[in-house]
């Protein structure tokens, strides 16, 4: 019997690009699971909050994991999305005693070093969300924040930290999901997690996400994709980034396309990103860009600039499709 493939939302990079119609949108789709690679504010404490507020929306299971962005709103961004879950709990057992139904079936999670599970009909799979913040350069990004919150202390406490998830994972099959991607992907300025912002380039991913790859797949686990994002597509000095390659089966996809949200020419723009901002970390590469639409999109389900009215916003992201025997994906762009 065939199994049903399990459809996934890759949303990458929020920088403020998102809105109570994205939730809408993805709450009404037909993706399983919609994961979010973070960085949800464009600029300046608290604008983060205001974002998680709208992901809590979302009426489908959607993890969220902090972004190098998102560390000094962490405790605001979780407060949010519990709050709003309690809320949903709450007005389902107002509704039905039987959890699951009407309200209640959906939740909005922050994650990271952390296992969930992912099953429809008989295809399971365990995704394990990796370490939060990271900025790549295999750093301990954020190191306060991830040893009050975590208790992790350095990478190679990442590493085992992350390689106990991997024991701990009861399906054959794992996904797993980042804010940055791993090393060893390569360490040209256009590789999907390569250093931009430097003139000798080189490989930006993170070594302890690389190390708990490999030891999945020395255990034995079928690894299906490793999905991040962080480096953004629109590279420093001009052109674009390879956002997906597969390796040793593995389907790597870097989701970071900055600005996710492209308003049509002569449109009003509800969401412009603004001139100023100023990005919260040292990584040049992950600033906000200056224009709202940037040249080197070339996305391959645009509306056509005579669909657009003027109005609406092209939104981004990936549906990534997995079955047991591999993952693909694809650009999906919708006007709303
Ligand atoms: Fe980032």
């Amino acid at each position: 019997m065939a199994t049903t493939p399990l459809r996934i939302a890759l949303v990458g990079d929020l920088h403020g690009a998102w809105d109570d119609a994205d939730a809408a949108y993805f709450g009404s789709s037909d993706y399983h699971q919609v994961l979010v690679t973070g960085d949800l504010g464009n600029s300046g404490r608290g604008n983060g909050v205001k974002i998680a507020q709208s992901l809590s929306r979302i009426a489908r299971d959607t993890l969220v994991m902090p972004g190098n962005n998102d560390a000094h709103d962490y405790a605001a961004i979780v407060a949010e999305l519990h709050y709003q879950a309690g809320r949903s709990e709450l007005l389902a057992g107002l509704v039905s005693s039987r959890r699951g139904s009407l309200l209640g079936s959906y939740r909005v999670q922050i994650c990271g070093y952390s296992l969930h599970a992912l099953r429809v009909d008989g295809f399971a799979v365990t995704i394990g969300a990796a370490r939060p913040f990271a900025m790549g350069g295999s750093e301990l990004s954020f190191a306060s924040h991830l040893r009050n919150l975590f208790q992790i202390d350095s990478i190679e406490a990442s590493t085992e930290r992350l390689k106990t998830l991997v024991d701990k994972a009861d399906t054959d099959h794992l996904v797993f999901f980042a804010h940055n991607g791993p090393t060893g992907l390569g360490a040209s300025r256009r590789a999907p997690f390569g250093r931009d912002f430097h003139p000798e380039a080189g490989d930006w991913g993170d070594r302890d996400l690389a190390e708990a790859v490999a030891y999945a797949m020395r255990r034995g686990h079928a690894v299906s994709c490793v999905l991040a994002g962080h480096m953004h597509w629109s590279l420093r000095g001009g052109g674009g980034r390879s956002w997906h390659v597969e390796k040793d089966g593995v389907l790597y996809v870097n989701a970071a396309r900055v600005p996710r949200h492209a308003v049509p020419r002569h449109a009003v723009p509800r969401h412009a990103v603004p001139n100023d901002a100023v990005p919260n970390d040292a990584v040049p590469n992950d600033a906000v860009p200056r224009h709202a639409v940037p040249n080197d999109a070339v996305p391959r389900h645009a509306v056509p600039n005579d669909a657009a009215h003027g109005q609406g916003i092209r939104r981004h992201h990936l549906a990534l499709t997995l079955t047991p025997e591999r993952a693909t994906v694809e650009e999906v762009w919708v006007f709303l």
